[in-house]
């Protein structure tokens, strides 16, 4: 009987939440630029990247430490917290309220927000280096990150995102957006997790096709919970995309055609799984949990 995914996740939280917290402590800071910091990382993330580096490391080794994982976990979750807070500017987004609490920019100012930004995508960088991997490893590490994270990741996602904004895009223009705004990091989590564990070229591919599936599923359903969710729920407010006139699955194909996309993503996610025996049930019930999940 695998473990439920719920104790595996929190396992996971706790774990992440305590690296983050030694790696960012409080400490006395003449501005407020820590405590923006902070705010941005405590504040109730769901901390799917960090879970997902860990599943993909138990997946190949599953006597993985997970210990050794931890400052992987923490760096993902640095890099996606300023990822948000950069999104909701007013040059961005222009959202108010995020993880339910309001937004970074609102609770401290624009110019803390951006150096927030700053802090914790640099923050990131530096605990890839603070692992007790060889050499080449942290520099694989370094190198996935930065890949999924810029100007041919998550970066480019961005800008064309921002493009598009009033702009009609065809669906393989949609699917483009998505695989990079939130698709890159989201595989390059997957492939850390794996590199830390010592994973081969036929592991790495195999999870790769895994983690492209999810994370187009995920942005999916981030499209979708913008019509379907609630803003308590969400954490975000509810219908920002329609306001904003955004392009997303929903607005192009449909709330019932998203749904099916997501679910054949599901179903191909599982499908790149078939490989790997129980050590990736972790990875299986997220992949679910991706497609399932209310916020
Ligand atoms: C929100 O990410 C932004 C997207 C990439 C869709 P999450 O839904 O993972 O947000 P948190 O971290 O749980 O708040
Ligand atoms: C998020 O896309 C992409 C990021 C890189 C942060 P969204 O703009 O749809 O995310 P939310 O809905 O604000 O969380
Ligand atoms: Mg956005
Ligand atoms: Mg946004
Ligand atoms: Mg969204």
């Amino acid at each position: 009987m695998p473990q439920p995914f719920t104790h595996f996740a929190q396992e996971c939280r706790a774990r992440v939440d305590s690296a983050l917290d030694l790696y960012l402590p409080l400490a006395d800071d003449p501005t407020q630029l820590r405590a923006a910091m902070r705010y941005s990382l405590f504040n109730g993330g769901k901390r799917v990247r960090p879970i997902l580096a860990y599943a993909a490391a138990l997946a190949v080794r599953p006597d993985t430490r997970l210990a050794l994982i931890d400052p992987v976990a923490a760096a993902l979750e640095c890099l996606h917290s300023y990822s948000l807070v950069h999104d909701d500017l007013p040059a961005m987004d222009d959202d108010d309220l995020r993880r339910g609490k309001p937004t970074c920019h609102i609770a401290f100012t624009e110019a803390t927000a951006i150096l927030a930004g700053d802090g914790l995508q640099t923050l990131a960088f530096e605990l890839l280096t603070k692992t007790d991997f060889s050499p080449a490893i942290q520099i694989n590490l370094i190198r996935q990150l930065a890949k999924g994270s810029g100007a041919d990741g998550m970066v480019l996602g961005q800008a064309i995102d921002l493009a598009a904004v009033d702009h009609q895009l065809d669906l393989q223009q949609l699917e483009t957006m998505h695989r990079h705004k939130t698709g890159a990091l989201i595989r390059a989590s997957v492939a850390m997790g794996a590199i830390s564990a010592g994973a081969d070229e036929a592991q790495l591919a195999a999870l790769d096709d895994y983690a492209s599936a999810i994370g187009l599923a995920f942005q999916v359903q981030d499209d979708i919970l913008d019509v379907t969710g609630d803003t308590a729920t969400i954490g975000k407010q509810q219908g920002a995309d329609i306001a904003r006139n955004k392009p997303t699955y929903v607005s192009l194909l449909g709330l019932d055609a998203a749904k099916a996309k997501a679910d054949e993503l599901h179903r191909h996610a599982l499908g790149a799984l078939v490989s790997f025996g129980e050590s990736a049930t972790p990875l299986r019930q997220l992949a679910s949990y991706i497609v399932e999940r209310s916020n």
